[in-house]
């Protein structure tokens, strides 16, 4: 059988971690057909034909329209700005051909809802770039949740800060254009709001305040250009299962360069994680002995799958691109039938809209929103 064809439209940070991902999961993951590259769409020929050589595609094109429509192209990775996701998928979807977009889903909520719905209607898989949750700790923290380990969960404290945009003179782009969404929420609070998707469940209503810590920003012309989108969002959030939590997310964050900071509070204990070393996590059990109770850092290793497909010794680490193989993993296994395979699909993609949708609302009007 050979194996899915692969398209991939738009070739920058995303873009090299999804062909890594193609290249890599059939070598860490023995179970899944190795993938063949075909077709690398970006903006203009002479870049979509040089990055096809780097990622190992067999052609590359400058209109993304080609990758879509190319009969030996299964699966479609769209990792190109935001504004373009929705008309990306809905096409690569009519054409047949599954799809795995990067978060957010869309930059309207009407987007998204066309996306969900086009999904539905069709026979492919559509799945969402949600990486996070594919960390081997994460996953351990869910069965830890599941187990009990820490009795009721109660309360959740979740921050994502990186500081790409705390500079006032990194000059104006695409993420500071209301057309790329509302800002740190379509950015950031999204990937937190998929670890509460898997962990805990729905978001039941919302309070959020937004900020734009720099007015505005160099244009290329010389001029100074007003930042439409905002950088910095604080939320209060009481999730369907009863749980209070907070939501924190900064883009101009001096200092923190890739923080997801989850700190989950329960009836007998507590469990803390950070992305930026998200090869350990902190667990603290009442069930410990009084005179020797206090946090144990785990590193993760081979009992924490699927570490183990990676390297055969603990603590020695996987890195952020390792987690985009896993979602690729993943990915080929539900398009191969298997319902058990980890994915933020469509349908919890656009719960996850219509919470962001609700927070920017929610500053909009200064009051709580429900999302039912
Ligand atoms: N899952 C994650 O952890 C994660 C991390 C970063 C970014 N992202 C998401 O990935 C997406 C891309 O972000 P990025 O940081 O890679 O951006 P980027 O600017 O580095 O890359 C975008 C790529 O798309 C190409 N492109 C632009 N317009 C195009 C068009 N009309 N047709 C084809 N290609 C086009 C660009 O030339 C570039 O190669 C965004 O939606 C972002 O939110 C996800």
């Amino acid at each position: 059988m050979k194996g899915l064809g692969v398209g991939l439209i738009g070739s920058g940070f995303m873009g090299k971690c999804h062909a890594i991902a193609w290249n890599a999961v059939g070598t860490a993951f023995p179970d899944v057909e190795r993938p063949r590259l075909v077709h690398l769409g970006d903006a203009d020929a002479d870049l979509a034909a040089r990055r096809a050589r780097e990622f190992g595609f067999a052609r590359g094109s400058g209109d993304w329209h080609a990758v879509v429509e190319d009969p030996e192209v299964d699966v479609v990775s769209v990792t190109a700005p935001n504004q373009f996701h929705a008309e990306m998928t809905l096409a690569a979807l009519k054409a047949g051909k599954h799809v795995w977009c990067e978060k957010p889903m869309a930059t309207s909520l009407a987007d998204a809802e066309m996306m969900a719905k086009a999904a539905r209607e069709s026979d492919r898989i559509a799945a969402l770039g949600y990486n996070y949750i594919q960390s081997p700790a994460i996953r351990h923290i869910g069965r830890l949740l599941d187990q009990g380990a820490i009795g009721e969960p109660n309360h959740l404290r979740i921050e994502m800060d990186e500081d790409f945009m705390a500079d006032p003179e990194t000059p104006f782009g695409w993420k500071h254009a209301s057309t790329s969404g509302y800002g740190a929420l379509d950015d950031f609070a999204v990937h937190p709001l998929s670890l509460i998707s898997v962990l805990f469940g729905r978001v039941g209503r919302v309070i959020c305040d937004m900020t734009k810590p720099y007015a505005d920003r160099a244009a290329g012309d010389g001029t100074r250009r007003a930042v439409e989108t905002y950088d910095t969002a604080s939320t209060l959030l009481r999730l369907e299962n009863g749980m209070a939590a907070t939501l924190l997310v900064n883009r101009s964050a001096w200092g923190r360069k890739g923080r997801i900071a989850v700190q989950i509070f329960g009836s007998k204990g507590s469990i803390l994680f950070d992305q930026e070393r998200f090869n350990e996590f902190q667990l603290y059990t009442t069930s410990d002995s009084p005179a020797e109770q206090g946090y144990r850092t785990v590193l993760i290793g081979p009992a924490h799958e699927p570490y183990g497909t990676f390297v055969p010794a603990p603590g020695h680490g996987l890195g952020f691109n390792d987690l985009k193989t896993i979602e690729c993993r993943e990915l080929v296994a539900r398009i191969g039938g298997d319902m058990a395979a980890r994915l933020i699909g469509f349908e919890a993609g656009l719960e996850i809209e219509r919470t962001v949708h609700a927070m920017a609302r929610s500053f909009d009007e200064g009051r709580w929103i429900g999302l039912r």
